[in-house]
């Protein structure tokens, strides 16, 4: 069969990019998706048992590091577009480890980017490279205020540094190469897949496991939380209907401080186990705060609600519910992943 489009999804057997494959293998019959991964700790391939069997999806095991892998499979499965998710993207991590980020975040982008360029070189106009970023690039708001498009960048994290830099080469290929690029910036997700040393998984895990809930610092930092589905569906609509060369903010309005969040997760849980109203609460421990942690993330969607009409699907209660039934009718694939390394992590993360 010949595809309307042979998208490259990298990073899809991650938390956000296999909620997007799925959305673009069921969605597009007639879209061939190329899953693209190098399946590091945070890529697992049961994140998409239930496509992984349809003709117009395919996986490749590869490191957006290996230039001249990226190159073959350009040519083997003649991509005509990129949506682009494959990162390191744990803040902590880049604490201990900001080189990793560095590479894979930077350099691997430079790699797909060259990789576009070289095999679209005939016609640009007929191919997108979508870059999905973070909004963590633009830095820490105080109480007041957004995150615009057209905000300067002041990353805070060696994460977000390594972002920044990656959308700017996205831009920077456009500008000097012509090439027709996309980049998003959301804020942070939640739902069903997301790996368990992330805030929401972690917390519903020990709180199911009677363990103590790690607040750090005093629990102010704020979050704009947007549902995972609703994300995949932004891209959707970018992917197809956005403006060439352009940057689109993703957020669902919903800000909250850590401790309300923790909060609001002990008490869905209390419901879910049958116990008494308060019983979870009891399990908050105040830790040691993140170095540099970012206080506010807030994120002004106007753009992309008044020019794409996109919508956010569920309240963030219908979220966090959803998600909490996943995670708990989805133990096994939890503890799959928590034992073994994820132990270790663990250990080091939260013995101080
Ligand atoms: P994730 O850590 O769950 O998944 C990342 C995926 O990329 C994994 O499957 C991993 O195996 C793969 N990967 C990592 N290094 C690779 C490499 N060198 N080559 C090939 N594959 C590699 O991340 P996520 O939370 O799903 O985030 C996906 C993207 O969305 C990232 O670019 C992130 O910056 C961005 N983002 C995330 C959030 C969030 O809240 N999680 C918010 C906004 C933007
Ligand atoms: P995280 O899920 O790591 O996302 P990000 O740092 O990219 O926003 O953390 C979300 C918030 O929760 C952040 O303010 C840090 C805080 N946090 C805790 O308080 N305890 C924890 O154990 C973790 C992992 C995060």
């Amino acid at each position: 069969m010949t595809y309307k489009k042979n998208i490259l999804v990298t990073g899809g057997a991650g938390f956000i990019g296999s909620h997007c494959v799925r959305l673009f293998v069921e969605k597009y019959a007639d879209y061939r998706v190329i899953n693209l991964d190098a399946l590091t700790y945070a890529g697992n391939l049961e994140n998409l048992k239930d496509v992984e069997h349809n003709e117009n999806y395919v996986f490749v095991s590869e490191d957006i590091l290996n230039d001249q892998g990226i190159e073959e499979i350009f040519r083997d499965y003649q991509i005509t577009d990129v949506i682009h998710l494959a990162a390191e993207s744990h803040v902590d991590r880049s604490i201990t480890d900001p080189l990793a980020f560095l590479k894979t975040n930077i350099l691997g982008t430079a790699n797909l980017l060259n990789a576009a360029k070289t095999y679209w070189k005939d016609d640009f106009s007929q191919h997108v490279f979508y870059h999905v970023s973070t909004d963590e690039v633009y830095g820490s708001l105080g109480p007041e205020g957004f995150f615009y498009e057209d905000m300067a960048y002041d990353p805070q994290s060696p994460y977000s540094a390594s972002k920044a830099s990656s959308d700017h080469f996205v831009r920077a290929y456009a500008n000097t190469y012509c090439l027709q690029t996309k980049i998003s910036n959301c804020s942070n997700n939640y739902g069903p897949n997301q790996f368990p040393e992330k805030l929401i998984p972690l917390m519903l895990n020990n709180i199911r496991n009677g363990k103590p809930l790690p607040v750090y610092g005093d629990g102010t930092n704020i979050r704009d939380w947007l549902f995972v589905i609703d994300h995949a569906r932004a891209i959707d609509d970018i992917f197809h209907k956005g403006v060439a060369n352009e940057t689109y903010n993703i957020g669902g309005n919903n800000e909250l401080q850590n401790i309300e969040l923790v909060r609001l997760l002990c008490d869905l849980m209390d419901d879910k186990m049958n116990q008494d109203k308060g019983t979870s609460q009891k399990l908050i421990t105040f830790v040691k705060d993140r170095p540099g942690h970012d206080h506010r993330y807030a994120i002004d969607n106007t753009k992309l609600t008044t020019t794409l009409g996109w919508e956010p699907s569920v309240t963030v209660v219908e979220g966090m519910k959803a998600t909490i039934d996943w995670y708990w009718d989805n133990e096994k694939w939890l503890r799959n992943i928590t034992s073994g390394a994820y132990m270790e992590y663990y250990k080091a993360q939260y013995s101080h």
